[in-house]
């Protein structure tokens, strides 16, 4: 999570069956720690049903999440971290529950589509026997490698987005817990491009309050420059919008910002050429109380940008801490 997000991911949800209690969760995450150790090697899985597609792991990681509707079948609710529960519902949302909601999260990143398509099989071919598909959500990002070393991705919407995100020190504070995990937000946002495309340029950038070409503030030249809030154009008007999306998400406190690392999708159009795009907006911080909620309470309350993106799906998680090199990821919780 801390490294340069891999190309594709693959964000995997299940629903666990009736009685897949502790003992058999434990029994799960043993399996499918230890075919995510092997694959990321390169090795393939046991029985691995095609063991030369597991040989070329491409920066793969896979990362679990565990929602609260698995603490419940484990009969660990006091152990959940309490911020991880359903969102409360905002007015901006048209969730639907095919992207909604999951007990169990699996996050497969890697630099190649094949590794994420041979890694997802495994896994849920091993999750099989305890849990069903609940969605499945595929996206991609620009490329390492076929720019310059560090970069901000562009989204769907042709923003560079990631800019303002925490780094270096900041990131203990805002994304690690004590114990060394953190909590997942996943929300489907879809994208309304078409009319976003009916857009100039300059309603573009006001309604982020960012540059589209440099991602440089409306205020500054580069893209890592401050953006300053209380300046005014000639017309005495702030040149940061009051309700562009910057000027609402802005988080100074570094143990109050969030971790944003989305992928975007893109579905076949429909019959008719309308796209099907969007973000998988993937957040990770501490406590979701805390950092992420006052964030999205502000921006589905105002943000120039909601009149184009629309959210569609929307799950939590807890991430628990990795694990020693004989142990198992949720060792500590279920074993
Ligand atoms: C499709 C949906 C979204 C799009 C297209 C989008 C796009 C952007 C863009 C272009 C930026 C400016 C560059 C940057 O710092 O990354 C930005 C900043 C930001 N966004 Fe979003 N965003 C979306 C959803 C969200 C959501 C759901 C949240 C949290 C609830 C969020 C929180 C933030 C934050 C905290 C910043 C940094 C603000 C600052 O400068 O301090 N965004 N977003």
């Amino acid at each position: 999570m801390t490294t340069e997000p891999p190309a594709h991911a693959a964000f995997v949800a299940f629903t666990l069956a009736a009685g897949t209690d502790r003992r058999a969760l434990g029994r799960m995450m043993r399996l499918l720690s230890d075919d995510a150790a092997r694959l990321t090697r390169g090795e393939p899985a046991l029985g691995d049903t095609d063991a030369t597609l597991a040989a070329l792991p491409a920066r793969l990681t896979v990362t679990f999440g565990f929602g609260p509707g698995l603490y419940r079948a484990a009969g660990l609710e006091d152990r959940r971290p309490p911020s991880v529960a359903d969102l409360p519902v905002f007015r901006i949302d048209r969730l639907e529950r095919r992207w909604s909601g999951g007990d169990l999260l699996v996050q497969i990143c890697a630099d190649d589509p094949m590794t994420v398509t041979h890694t997802q099989r495994m896994l849920i071919k091993d999750a099989r026997p305890f849990a069903t598909v609940r969605w499945v959500q595929r996206g991609f990002r620009n490329t390492p490698g076929v720019q310059p070393a560090a970069f901000t991705q562009r989204n769907v919407l042709g923003q560079l987005d990631g800019t303002a995100n925490p780094r270096g020190a900041e990131m203990d504070t805002a994304v690690w817990t004590p114990e060394g995990g953190t909590t997942l937000v996943v929300r489907r946002i879809r994208a309304e491009i078409e009319t976003w495309d009916l857009l100039s340029t300059v309603d573009k950038e006001a309604a982020v309050g960012r540059r589209l070409t440099t991602g440089a503030p409306l205020t500054g030249q580069q893209e890592h420059d401050e953006p300053d809030f209380a300046a005014l154009d000639p017309a005495g008007l702030p040149v940061m919008p009051d309700f562009a999306h910057v000027t609402r998400a802005r988080v100074t406190d570094p143990r109050l910002k969030i971790l944003r690392r989305p992928y975007n999708y893109d579905d076949p159009p429909n019959a008719a050429g309308h796209p099907d795009s969007g973000l998988i907006f993937a957040s990770y911080q501490a406590d979701i109380t805390r950092q992420f909620l006052p964030i999205q309470r502000r921006l589905a309350e105002k943000d120039l940008l909601n009149q184009w993106i629309t959210p569609i799906g929307s799950a939590v998680f807890a991430v628990p801490p990795g694990c020693a090199a004989d142990g198992w990821i949720g060792d500590r919780l279920l074993g």
